[in-house]
């Protein structure tokens, strides 16, 4: 990254780079089941599978590992430019460029086996074009031991109509409630909801309703980029997905709308994401009632931001006088309240 994604104000002085010690029980969380010993994950896409970032970072210290999107044949994903930065963040349309599922299955899983025997959970990110193609690729992932949960990329055009999943509750409901009947108990749904949408508690309620026991957001927001000199779109998808600290007070709004709303009461936990780069954005979630915090973007930065997260948060939830991270989740009091 040419420039830092960060901006201006914050203090940074308590993310130590020193060698941190193990993670503190405080930091542990159970997403209705998925017990993590710590709310830091990666964000699907931006970690590719695993052992790529082995040497940038310490990946046992995540509480959980979340794949590339996987889809049932293998993609090439679309023409460079596939990655674009933007003041703030960055645009992306790497089209779900990715192994396929038997790749997947074959050589990318037990590397991941690996991983998981060394502390965080497994959870496999699976795309698809149709509810077919959803359905057989989680029913297969699910019947692999260590996998913890699947996380549904509903991002995607439906071949049939052209219709989003993500963005359509009907359409949404049925690939989820047909995912959940076709996968093993054991495994959790993650449902990873859109935020192009005009109200996303619609989306989030058919979500829940369909049987997700876990809702992921955000997604990237649909954006567009221009090369003034050459009078054309900077990727060559034309549109992208714009990711980083540019999207993390829409992000975190949008937390907070679906905790208040729907999860809350549904006793349905959320992934909180969207430019999350320092301890200070990872509270702002959690305050907003987020339970597990991924990170994507800021990787490109800093590889080890989850862990300089994890630390962060730990020594406030100390100064908060707080024994574990429960005290604060969902705790955020608007005025008038
Ligand atoms: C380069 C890149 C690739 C991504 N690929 C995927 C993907 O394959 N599947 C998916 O569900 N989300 C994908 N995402 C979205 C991220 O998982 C995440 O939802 C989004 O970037 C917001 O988090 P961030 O601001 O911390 O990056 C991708 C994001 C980026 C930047």
């Amino acid at each position: 990254m040419r420039q830092p994604l960060h901006g201006l104000g914050y203090n940074t002085a308590m993310t130590s780079t020193a060698a941190p010690p193990s993670t503190s029980p405080a930091l542990a969380v159970d997403l209705a089941g998925l017990c993590l010993a710590n709310p830091m994950m990666t964000a699907s896409g931006t970690c590719g599978y695993g052992y790529e970032y082995a040497e940038l970072m310490d990946l046992s210290r995540l509480g959980a590992f979340v794949t590339k999107s996987v889809t049932r044949e293998a993609r090439k994903g679309n023409e460079a430019y596939r990655i674009v930065e933007t003041r703030g963040g960055m645009l992306n349309a790497i089209g779900l460029a990715n192994v396929g599922l038997e790749v997947f299955l074959a050589e990318k899983l037990p590397q991941l086996r690996k991983l998981r025997a060394a502390g965080p959970k497994i959870i496999v990110n699976v795309a698809g074009h149709s509810v077919d193609d959803y359905v057989s690729s989680c029913a297969r992932i699910a019947s692999e031991p260590d996998v913890d949960a699947i996380e549904l990329n509903v991002s995607c055009p439906n071949v049939k109509d052209g219709l989003t999943f993500g963005t359509d509750p009907a359409l949404l409901r049925t690939v989820v409630a047909q995912v959940r009947g076709a996968m093993d108990a054991k495994v959790k749904l993650i449902v990873k909801l859109s935020p192009n949408v005009a109200d996303i508690t619609l989306t989030a309620r058919a979500a829940v309703e369909g049987g997700a026991n876990i809702l992921s957001m955000i997604n990237t927001y649909t954006a567009m980029a221009v090369d003034i000199h050459k009078r054309r779109p900077r990727l060559a998808n034309n549109t992208g997905g714009l990711s980083g600290p540019a999207i993390r007070p829409l992000a975190v709004h949008l937390v907070h709308r679906v905790y208040r709303a729907v999860a809350r009461d549904a006793g349905v936990p959320i992934i909180g994401m969207g430019g999350i780069q320092y301890w200070q954005d990872a509270v702002e979630f959690l305050l907003a009632g987020a339970s597990g915090l991924a990170v994507g973007t800021a990787l490109f930065v800093d590889p080890a931001t989850p862990i300089k997260v994890a630390q962060g948060l730990e020594q406030y939830l100390a100064k908060q006088g707080c024994k574990s991270i429960r005290e604060v989740i969902g705790t955020l009091k608007l005025h008038g309240e």
